[in-house]
């Protein structure tokens, strides 16, 4: 099973991507044959999504490259930083370019959708947002979960929570169903 990585987030030192990375760790070690890929959202920045842009010059070639990448995967685990409510305004911009290809941008794939957040709430907003759509984009979820408090949460390696370490383990099994 070829698994597609990432952390909605275009900073250096996220912490969704760390999770990301736990959550990788976790999954090739309860089935070793699982090839993961990282990507990093900053390889695919682009102009700002305009209609405008979009008839003058067609499709961004980078969001078609995202795209096909995410069509090559069996299966994604995706990360998403809350901005405000919402996803971050770079991991947007290239969700919108590739919506113009399709609606579905996630084409049914197994995902496990996560969120890191210092605060408590552990991202529920964005959870909630990307779990209420995903009908419509294509997100077949299998697990779910979002770490909260990360400076308690996360010990600079790994997760320390028993809670956390469950959660992360539950969510990544639903791809191993
Ligand atoms: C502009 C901005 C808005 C934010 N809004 C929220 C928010 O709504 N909810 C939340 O839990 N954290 C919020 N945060 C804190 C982020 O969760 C925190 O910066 C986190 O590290 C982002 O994930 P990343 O490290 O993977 O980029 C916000 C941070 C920034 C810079």
């Amino acid at each position: 099973m070829k698994v597609l990585a990432f952390a909605a987030s275009n900073h250096s030192k996220s912490i969704n991507r760390m999770l990301v990375g736990y959550a990788a760790v976790q999954l090739q070690r309860l089935n070793p044959d699982v090839q993961i890929e990282f990507v990093d959202i900053n390889d695919y920045e682009m102009p700002i999504y305009s209609p405008d842009r979009q008839n003058a010059d067609g499709i961004h070639q980078l969001a078609q490259d995202f795209y096909a990448k995410i069509g090559d995967a069996d299966a994604l685990i995706v990360s998403f930083a809350e901005y405000n409510g919402f996803v971050t305004a770079a991991w947007k911009n290239i969700y919108d370019w590739m919506s113009r290809i399709d609606q579905k941008v996630w084409q049914d794939k197994p995902f496990v959708l996560l969120a890191a957040s210092p605060g408590r709430r552990a991202g529920a907003n964005v959870l909630q947002t990307q779990e209420q759509t995903a009908p419509f984009f294509g997100m077949n979820i299998k697990g779910k979960y979002g770490v909260g408090s990360w400076s308690d949460a996360w010990d600079g390696d790994t997760l320390v929570k028993a809670e956390d370490i469950e959660g992360i383990e539950a969510a990544v099994k639903g791809l191993l169903a």
